[in-house]
């Protein structure tokens, strides 16, 4: 986006409305094998998990500073992870940006006629709010908002 912000957005944040990376999720087939990976290869453990029925997902957080690996595996086959798994292979699903409120960059969004996963924001794991953005208005980036 070029041009001056529109006015509703904070000044002075270098990341405007995203206030952290809260995820990079990675799709993986195997969810066990993926956990003993980062535990050998850089020590580092998982600090939460959580299977979401409504997205078909279960997930293993690994805290890295204030941010997490967010390492998925889908818990059927027609879930949204699972079909990507099918098409795509293992790899990266999407980044999680965190936001202070999800709805109000909703609007900004809607505004820029961005294509939207999510018209409004949802549960997410965690006890978070989260909505989804479509790569295709991400320039090939699945984004997920996510406020705490
Ligand atoms: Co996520």
């Amino acid at each position: 986006m070029s041009g001056p912000l529109p006015e509703a957005l904070p000044e002075g944040l270098p990341g405007g409305l995203l206030s952290e990376i809260d995820h990079v999720a990675i799709a993986v087939k195997d969810l066990e094998a993926a956990v003993d990976f980062y535990a050998k290869a850089f020590g580092a453990a998982v600090v939460h998990r959580e299977r979401v029925d409504s997205d078909g997902v279960e997930e293993a957080l690994i805290a890295v500073a204030d941010s997490y690996i967010q390492l998925l595996t889908p818990t059927r086959a027609d879930s949204p992870v699972g079909r990507y798994l099918e098409r795509t292979g293992e790899g990266l699903h999407h980044v999680g940006y965190r936001v202070t409120d999800c709805a109000a960059v909703l609007d900004v969004l809607k505004d820029l006629g961005c294509r939207l996963i999510d018209e409004v924001p949802r549960p997410g794991s965690r006890g978070t709010t989260v909505a989804f953005v479509h790569p295709k208005a991400a320039f090939g980036t699945l984004i997920e908002l996510v406020e705490e």
